[in-house]
């Protein structure tokens, strides 16, 4: 099927026609009409490349009842996703080819957007021994992107050999920086609202410890390092520090982090409780500094489906983690360009060109242009809507944003030219 978007404004300029065939965008201009074609009103609407996230949990194998490659493939799409980087904490855990090579089949029959699974670093994420790397690298879900994620690793003798394995593979760690002696029994940021609420504290220093360390031996290794969910005003100054000397390092900050702070444990709601926790108002602002200078590359959501009955008990003992895809593109452009910090290129920079270069997706973060393949997303910046956890299609209800107001829609998604969303649906 050939599909004509009329009157779309690529990164919000202009307003073009633009024509899809075969999978790639195959004409644009003005007054564009295929016989037989599929038209796609885009008039008011903003066309960006397809979103790129490198952080999702689809939670399979294991929690098929908090999510599943599909409905997390599905909410991915509503979110305007075209690929999506699957962590590889599931059970069993993503660290041998057989693993990856499933989640990478499983995406593959969903269809709605390009599973690309991680690999665990470690074996069972147990952090003392090398996961198959090689084979992983070399299986069918060609992985690049290695991760403990949920997990530290913390051994740095460790950490250096992972980094100088993945260097010759060609791909990336991505570290959760987090020193885990720094954080036993953590339940939120560690500042004055810990203390009274008498929750115990994750301090920023455990996060930046990590990041400093690594910073050090990714120099040292001469291999890329790829920090996850950056969370304090202390390590956006420890990687712009890193970057002007010239270490291969690259990082992301989560939406939640972006826009909520430690404020919002004050009811005791474990839907707030994630890690790294949220922290406070100036780590906020340094975080939305440090993404609009590039010193943070990407937004990745960290979505992180849970089961009620993980997350609707008592705060302490509830699962870390909140809900990321559908509503990612919306805060980013509630916090980020309404607040006239990112245009709309440099939102499609952060979330899908630099992403898919640090995952190394060929196909994906490419520019809105002719023999580009045609992974798109249409948003209309002005529909504003209130977020109604009932109404997501993930599996999981834990999104910390029920009840909020925040503009941007996405009206359609497209993979290699075919939509999987329509008119804001899910077209399977
Ligand atoms: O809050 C989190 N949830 N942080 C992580 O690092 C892991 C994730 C999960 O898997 O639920
Ligand atoms: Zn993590």
């Amino acid at each position: 099927m050939t599909y004509v978007i009329k009157n779309a404004r690529p990164y919000g300029e202009d307003a073009v026609d633009l024509v899809l065939r075969n999978g790639a965008i195959a004409s644009i201009g003005e007054d564009l009409t295929v016989p037989g074609a599929e038209v796609v009103d885009g008039a008011g609407l903003v066309l960006l490349p397809g979103l790129v996230d490198l952080h999702t949990h689809l939670r399979e194998p294991g929690r098929e009842d908090a999510e599943t490659v599909e409905t997390g493939s599905r909410a991915a799409a509503l979110g305007g996703f075209t690929a999506v980087h699957a962590m590889a904490n599931t059970d069993p855990v993503a660290d041998t080819a057989g693993v990856v090579e499933q989640v990478w089949r499983l995406g593959q029959q969903a269809g709605l957007v390009d599973v690309v699974p991680v690999g665990a670093v470690t074996v069972g994420l147990a952090g003392s021994q090398l996961a198959e790397l090689g084979a992983m690298a070399d299986s069918a879900a060609r992985v690049r992107v290695f991760s403990d994620d949920g997990h530290c690793v913390a051994d740095p003798a460790l950490m250096r050999r992972a980094l100088e394995y993945v260097k010759a593979l060609g791909g990336v760690v991505a570290q959760h920086a987090e020193e885990p002696r720094l954080t036993v029994g953590a339940q939120m940021h560690e500042g004055d609202r810990s203390a009274r609420l008498g929750l115990t504290g994750w301090p920023a220093a455990a996060e930046e410890a990590i990041i400093a360390r690594d910073v050090l031996l990714a120099q040292h290794v001469g291999a890329r390092l790829h920090v996850c969910h950056v969370s304090t005003a202390g390590s956006v100054e420890l990687l712009r520090w890193a970057k002007s000397r010239g270490v291969q390092v690259t990082a992301e900050v989560t939406p939640h982090h972006l826009l909520l702070t430690d404020a919002c444990a004050e009811g005791y709601d474990p839907v707030f409780k994630v890690n790294p926790p949220l922290r406070t108002d100036a780590d906020v602002e340094a975080l939305r500094a440090g993404l609009a200078d590039g010193t943070i590359d990407a937004v990745a959501t960290d979505h992180a489906p849970h089961a009620v009955e993980d997350k609707e008990c008592e705060w302490a003992m509830a699962r870390p983690g909140m809900l990321g895809l559908e509503q990612a593109l919306s805060v980013v452009v509630d916090t980020m360009v309404e607040t006239g910090r990112l245009d709309w290129r440099a939102l499609a920079d952060r979330m899908s060109v630099r992403p898919a270069a640090i995952g190394r997706l060929a196909g994906h973060g490419r520019p809105v242009a002719v023999g580009e393949p045609a992974n798109l997303v249409l948003v209309d910046p002005a529909h504003r809507s209130t977020v109604d956890p009932a109404a997501l299609a993930s599996r999981s209800r834990n999104s910390p944003y029920a009840g909020r107001e925040l503009p941007g829609r996405v009206v359609a998604t497209f993979l290699r030219g075919v939509p999987t969303v329509l008119d804001g649906k899910a077209v399977k």
